[in-house]
């Protein structure tokens, strides 16, 4: 048996399971098994109130979980599944109140990375319909976004029948694109690689952002947030931590935590960044945000929550 087929079991028998996937890896658990999703709540610290997005690889299942799919939410996930973004839509009842934390919506997501997509899909050959899956980090802290950081992570909450699924360093590196689909026209819950451009060009419809009263954990001002102090567009001093675009230079006994020579490279690496001024015990980073619009807001987004 393969390390996947034996994951796709372990969920299927109620046990945890960290994913990679393209955006952080997530901690998977059977969407439909409440005593599964409330040991997911126990490893990350998480309060229950506190809503999950649940992943499949069949786009078809999208009926199982949402009660309506305006004709708008349908285009977006033809162009943009399987990938970094999460439809939230009503509920059917499948979606039960442990999963959706009491609210009459669910979010839903087809993640691209290949490990994903075969777990899930083995999970539902066994008769599985959708794994939810938080962030596989304990709660407000940073996301993982390799296997070693999962392990760093949670290894001592997890037990001996969980599994930890390698998959490399995310591609994305920020957590996904959420799109509320409840209103006339699509409104941007949380920033990332799908952006707003995006967005109105496969559905012609312009999109609201924010304002939401919808639980959004990732939403709250504190988040995302390692140990070291995390100040944005500062002076950098001998000692401390920088994260900044590789065409800006590293002052003397500075250090250089990321140098990416893109947006891309800058979302991929930041939460790697992050993690590493921990490891090096450092207790102050400074951040250089990278200007513009799409990726760049969801990092600065993602900064400014790290750096409270
Ligand atoms: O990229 C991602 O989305 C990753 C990977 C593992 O898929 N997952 C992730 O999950 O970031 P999590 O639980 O860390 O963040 C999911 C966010 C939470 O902030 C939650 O509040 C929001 O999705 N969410 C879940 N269901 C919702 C709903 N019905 N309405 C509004 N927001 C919802
Ligand atoms: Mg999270």
């Amino acid at each position: 048996m393969t390390e996947i087929s034996r994951a796709a079991k372990a969920l299927q028998e109620g046990h945890l399971v960290a994913m990679p996937t393209e955006t952080v890896y997530g901690l998977a658990a059977d969407a439909t098994n409440p005593d599964a999703v409330a040991r997911i709540y126990a490893v990350k610290g998480r309060p229950a109130d506190h809503p999950l997005i649940v992943h499949f690889s069949n786009s078809d299942l999208i009926t199982k979980w949402a009660a309506e799919v305006p004709e708008y939410a349908k285009q977006l996930a033809k162009a943009f599944w399987p990938g970094p973004m999460s439809l939230v839509l009503k509920r059917t009842e499948l979606a039960g109140d442990f999963i959706t934390g009491g609210q009459d919506t669910v979010a839903l997501r087809v993640p691209s990375h290949p490990v994903a997509l075969k777990l899930l899909s083995e999970f539902e050959q066994l008769g599985g319909l959708g794994a939810a899956a938080p962030s596989a980090n304990r709660f407000g802290k940073v996301s993982p976004t390799n296997a070693t950081a999962v392990r760093a992570e949670l290894g001592e909450y997890l037990s001996s029948e969980d599994v930890i699924l390698e998959g490399g360093d995310s591609e994305v590196g920020i957590e996904s694109t959420i799109i509320d689909c409840t209103t006339e026209t699509p409104k941007l819950l949380r920033l990332g690689a799908i952006t707003a451009d995006m967005i109105t060009q496969v559905t012609n419809r312009e999109v609201a952002r924010g304002g939401s009263n919808i639980r959004v954990s990732g939403s709250l001002a504190s988040h995302y947030a390692p140990n070291a102090r995390v100040v944005l567009d500062q002076v950098v001093s001998p000692g401390e931590g920088l994260i900044a675009l590789a065409s800006e230079p590293t002052p003397d006994s500075v250090i250089r935590l990321i140098a990416p020579v893109d947006v891309e490279g800058y979302a991929q690496q930041l939460y790697f960044a992050l993690r590493q001024a921990d490891a090096l015990g450092l207790s102050r980073v400074v951040a250089i945000t990278p200007k513009g619009e799409g990726l760049a807001e969801a990092i600065r987004d993602r900064l400014q929550r790290a750096s409270f």
